[in-house]
């Protein structure tokens, strides 16, 4: 990947993303997808490399990069991580009731067992990088930062074929503590990053009768 690496540092010019481009663009954006089915197949980690390196690029408040990378790599960390999700859903399929009940506990939200990457992502909220510009009034947009950023890893991840899944059905206070990293960080998701079982253009949760896409974000108020 060092050769795309170079590409993008040294490019001299302003690239022209001709029609080809956007539209191949625009397919990465609809095939981009939450990925909990993987195989696992080791990824090259100078290919994870190249995607960090990417992530970098990504928008943050005052160009403050506040997030942080955690590799959980050991089966003792990834087993503790695990057992978190187990007890969180048990608590979030408490929410539901009847056929709702039957079909959440029917959904896979997570693929801690193969993934064969993961990474705890935080938000170094003491960063000082960027002297507060933008954070004054909104300290979370250091959070939000950190969601940009995990957008660009995503589809940077997908157009080099591998998937990526979010995983949110974890305490925070105990990936905190399980992970042993400073007070200041806050948590803000778990990736699993692989190579996917099988590709859809749809939503998993789509697919399995959970919720449909909506329009509702797609009305621009006028005012
Ligand atoms: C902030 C955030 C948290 C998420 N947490 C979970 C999760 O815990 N488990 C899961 O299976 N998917 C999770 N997802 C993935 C969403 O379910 C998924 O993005 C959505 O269903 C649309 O599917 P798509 O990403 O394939 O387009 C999360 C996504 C986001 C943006």
């Amino acid at each position: 990947m060092s050769d795309a690496k170079a590409t993008v540092a040294a490019a001299p010019k302003p690239p022209v993303f001709d029609p080809a481009f956007q539209q191949k663009f625009a397919e990465l954006i609809a095939w981009r997808r939450d990925v909990r089915r993987f195989r696992p197949d080791r990824v090259d980690p100078a290919l994870i490399e190249h995607l960090l390196d990417l992530a970098q690029l990504a928008p943050s408040v005052g160009n403050s990069q506040p997030w942080r990378f955690v590799s959980v790599d050991s089966p003792a960390m990834r087993t503790k991580v695990r057992n978190n999700f187990l007890r969180c859903n048990e608590t979030a399929a408490g929410a539901y009731q009847g056929e709702r009940a039957a079909l959440y506990a029917r959904l896979k939200l997570e693929g801690i067992d193969v993934a064969p990457r993961q990474f705890a992502l935080f938000c170094d909220r003491a960063t000082e990088q960027g002297q507060g510009v933008g954070r004054q009034t909104m300290p979370e947009a250091l959070d939000y930062s950190v969601v940009a950023m995990i957008e660009t890893f995503w589809l940077a991840a997908r157009a080099l074929g591998l998937g990526v899944g979010w995983v949110s059905i974890l305490d925070p206070q105990t990936v905190t503590v399980d992970l042993d990293v400073p007070p200041d960080w806050k948590f803000i998701g778990y990736l699993c990053v692989g190579w996917p079982v099988e590709e859809h253009v749809d939503p998993e949760l789509v697919r399995h009768n959970w919720q449909d896409r909506t329009r509702a974000g797609r009305e621009v108020l006028q005012r």
